[in-house]
């Protein structure tokens, strides 16, 4: 594991984009896993940056978000399709048919999971997965449980996430109940995976890359992973 202490938010972007825009520059038709929360918006601005001023071409490249909610189609303004399309995808010259959400309106939940699935094999596997981690240690929509998940699925989100999530909702009984969320193995499967979290975060990042490897704190399985970066913000 390599860990990148910075000072502030905006240098955690810098640093994780840095490491995104080598990858991208060495494979044009990377998939990239893309996560979306408070973490990766700085990340996000300088990506859209060096698009802009530093040519990085995104026109050949993927990407498979971690999760969206269940029941908000699309262009509800907080589904996760609508926060990509805001905080990156419209800011850079990536091509629509290549970003893929799973849909969390899908009338058969459990078929939409498969198909999600199906498309990161189709692909070839995620190349760099993106991660935040939660205040419970959630990586993903993948809550404190008593097996690591191994396919994509319908998660009950933890109490303590829903109120996290409430922050952008106009209250706390308005957040989504369930999501669908990516599993542990395809995380574990990518090639490489860079995470951000800032101060708030230091207490669970310490028990999930230091202590026991469980279930219960799902990304402590990442200490198993052969090229974990964590950029840790001392600010918030
Ligand atoms: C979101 C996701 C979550 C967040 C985590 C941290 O796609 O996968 O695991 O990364 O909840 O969220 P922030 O960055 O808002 O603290």
């Amino acid at each position: 594991m390599t860990l990148r202490t910075v000072k502030t938010h905006d240098e955690m972007g810098r640093v994780a984009a840095s490491i995104f825009e080598s990858e991208i520059r060495n494979k044009p038709d990377i998939v990239l896993g893309l996560a979306t929360g408070s973490s990766p918006i700085p990340l996000y601005k300088e990506l859209a940056r060096l698009h802009k001023e530093e040519n990085l071409d995104f026109s050949k490249v993927k990407t498979i978000n971690l999760d969206e909610y269940v029941g908000l189609p699309p262009e509800h303004p907080q589904s996760y399709r609508s926060f990509m399309n805001v905080n990156l995808f419209r800011e850079i010259n990536i091509d629509p048919i290549n970003t893929h959400l799973p849909n969390g309106t899908a009338a058969d939940l459990k078929k939409e999971c498969r198909l999600y699935d199906e498309l990161i094999e189709k692909l070839g596997g995620i190349d760099v997965q993106l991660l935040g981690i939660g205040y419970n240690g959630h990586i993903g929509f993948n809550e404190p449980d008593d097996l690591f998940s191994n396919q994509t699925h319908v998660v009950p989100l933890a109490c303590e996430t829903i109120e996290a999530n409430s922050r952008f909702f106009a209250d706390a009984s308005e957040v989504p109940k369930e999501a669908i969320s990516l599993d542990v193995r395809h995380i574990m499967q990518a090639r490489k995976i860079v995470l951000v979290a800032n101060a708030s975060k230091r207490e669970i990042l310490n028990k999930a890359l230091c202590g026991d490897i469980t279930p219960k704190i799902p990304a402590s399985v990442l200490q198993l992973h052969r090229d974990l970066t964590v950029i840790f913000s001392e600010g918030e």
